[in-house]
């Protein structure tokens, strides 16, 4: 699979830091402690790709990660988590909210959220964002090892309702896990489509 060449490319925390806007970037965004960078690590199958913490919100940077020329995965900090001083913080909100508007080469967002606790404020608000551009978004029901099939079954299908319900009904949902893999080649083929590789 074309993402397990994913390697470090580098981070951003100011505009000047990031690569050229002319490829194809997909983001992977949702709360701190979701399981973001345990599913980039999946995707990529590759155990210390993304740093896995068990200490969350601590990078305000976008990490890129370069999968073939002008091909990215881009893992964003957890949001819902304040452990940095205001002006930083503000500092951070404004670039990562111009970069999402308004950055060409993003052509997916992956929104990973826990399974048993979907769809928080901050959440919605992503996919709302990503529904304004015209932007294509993905949601990782992740760590579904947590829960039997048919609780997964319930899950995916409530997420699926209330998206429909709130206008972004073409957003795709999936369960999925880290742990033991489930959803990993879903998944990929999405991600694989969006960076047209
Ligand atoms: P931040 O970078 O802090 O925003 O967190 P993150 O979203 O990148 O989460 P991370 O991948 O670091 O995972 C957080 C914790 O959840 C770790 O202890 C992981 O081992 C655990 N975890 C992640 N994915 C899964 C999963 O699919 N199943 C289970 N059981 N645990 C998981
Ligand atoms: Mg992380």
């Amino acid at each position: 699979n074309p993402l397990e060449k994913a390697r470090y490319l580098g981070s951003a925390h100011t505009p000047a830091q990031l690569p050229p806007d002319g490829g194809f970037e997909v983001a992977f965004a949702g709360r701190s402690n979701a399981g973001k960078s345990s599913a980039l690590n999946a995707l990529t199958r590759q155990n210390a790709l993304a740093r896995v913490s068990k200490t969350p919100g601590r990078t305000q940077q976008l990490v890129y990660f370069e999968v073939a020329p002008e091909r990215y995965l881009v893992d964003l900090p957890g949001y819902g988590y304040a452990k940095v001083p205001m002006d930083l913080k503000a500092h951070w909100e404004r670039f990562l909210d111009n970069w999402f508007r308004t950055r060409e080469a993003l052509r997916g967002l992956v929104v990973v959220m826990d399974i048993r606790h979907p769809l928080k404020d901050y959440d919605r608000q992503m996919i709302d964002y990503a529904v304004a551009r015209g932007l294509p978004a993905h949601a990782l029901l992740t760590k579904a090892d947590k829960l039997g099939r048919g609780q997964q079954a319930q899950a995916v299908a409530a997420v699926r309702r209330e998206l429909a319900a709130a206008g972004a009904g073409g957003v795709g949902v999936q369960a999925f896990s880290s742990e033991n893999k489930q959803g990993v080649d879903e998944a990929r083929a999405v991600v694989n489509g969006w960076l047209e590789l």
